[in-house]
């Protein structure tokens, strides 16, 4: 296990704490911020024990230059109300005036610094750069389990620089996502939807191989479905034909069990005023998409999994951000709210419609990673965590 906070001295220290803020935004409206929720158990532990919070995080994806839409201010903003306390915005994330602001924090004050990625050097981990952000600093903190998989300054090259150690954010996730990666208590479910298989190829091939059960929805089913010959009328797929073969083997071979939709709340367009009707999958109109799951697959879904005991959800099963396309994943979600297993919803649209559900609590981790959830659940090392020492 990763060195955690309580081993790392941070009384009257400077301490880097490199969180995931990159919430989902509306121009300067904060959409959601579980993110900010998620990473106040470390920031607020540092401030108890006295320590000065230089808290730094990366906003979308500037690509090396400074963009006002990018700022952090909305989230410093946020992190000051949700904390009751003052929480300044550096004018940058290096350079002389940060450094003077780092050293008149007082004991449990919080600087946020503006968005990582205004500088090229973040994202290619650049030396000079590791040096100059680590001038802000005597100690090094990630809790960025989000941005764990990008091996950049701030969540990799600092580690080597600075006494560093785990956030409480990023060993719970290591802690609720590692039975997934190790071996579940069987029998184990994978439900699985978005839109593109393209983008999870890697993680239905191995899931194909550690489920018991593979549960497709989202247009990624529909990719599936056209696979084997389902008349899907205009709805959106890949040809992918050579990975929809490679997972039917793998699953085939591990006796994992391949579970689609039977049925499809279908309309003309993905418009939020559309008018949608439902039909079975033997019925999709030549002009229809397919835009939801409808009600007898959700039944589908829940006889499968009848007895299971872990379930990982990635992936939303219909139009998600539609209302007349949101149904079948939020009854998704209320469906595994009810099922007496350990659930880990992984995934934006996920882990909102397990929020929406209004039974967030009845899941076993909802987690804040994206891409990084995904590529640890494929086996895959994390550089932001890698670089990390034991404890
Ligand atoms: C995420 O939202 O998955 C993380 O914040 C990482 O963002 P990135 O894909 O832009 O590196």
């Amino acid at each position: 296990m990763k060195r955690g906070l309580a081993d790392l001295d941070v009384d009257g220290r400077r301490v880097f704490v490199r969180a995931d803020l990159n919430v989902p935004l509306d121009g300067s409206a904060i959409r959601d911020d579980s993110r900010i929720t998620a990473s106040l158990p470390t920031i607020r532990d540092l401030r108890d024990r006295g320590a000065r919070v230089v808290l730094a995080s990366h906003l979308g994806r500037p690509k090396g230059t400074a963009s006002p839409e990018l700022s952090l201010e909305p989230v410093a903003e946020r992190l000051a109300r949700t904390l009751d306390a003052w929480v300044l915005l550096a004018p940058d994330s290096v350079g002389p005036e940060v450094e003077r602001l780092t050293r008149d924090l007082a004991d449990g004050e919080v600087l946020l610094l503006e968005n990582l990625r205004f500088h090229p050097g973040e994202e290619s981990n650049d030396p000079d750069h590791v040096r100059a952000l680590a001038r802000l600093a005597d100690r090094y903190v990630n809790d960025a389990f989000g941005s764990a998989h990008r091996a950049h300054a701030s969540t990799t090259g600092l580690a080597h620089v600075l006494p560093a150690a785990a956030g409480h954010l990023l060993l719970a996730e290591l802690r609720a996502l590692d039975p997934i990666v190790q071996g579940p208590p069987r029998p184990f479910a994978a439900i699985v939807g978005g839109a593109k298989i393209s983008d999870k190829i890697a993680l239905l091939e191995r899931l194909a191989t550690t489920a018991d059960l593979l549960i497709l929805g989202g247009a990624m089913a529909n990719t599936f479905l056209a696979a084997g010959g389902v008349g899907i009328g205009r709805s959106r797929a890949e040809s992918a034909a050579d990975a929809v073969a490679a997972i039917r083997a793998a699953a085939a071979a591990s006796g994992c069990r391949l579970v689609l939709p039977v049925d499809a709340v279908v309309a003309p367009e993905a418009v939020a005023d559309a008018a949608p009707s439902t039909v079975a999958l033997d019925a999709v109109p030549s002009e229809a998409m397919i835009l939801d799951v409808g009600p007898a697959s959700l039944t589908t879904y829940a006889a499968a999994l009848a007895g299971v005991r872990t379930v990982l959800w990635n992936g939303p099963v219909g139009v998600y951000e539609l209302a007349p396309f949101a149904a079948g994943t939020l009854g998704l979600a209320r469906l595994l709210a009810d099922v007496p297993a350990e659930v880990v919803v992984a995934g934006g649209d996920a882990v909102a419609a397990a929020q929406a559900s209004g039974r967030a609590d009845a899941f076993a981790h909802l987690s804040t990673g994206g891409g990084a959830t995904l590529e640890l659940i494929e086996g895959r090392d994390l550089p932001g965590v890698a670089a990390l020492p034991e404890g």
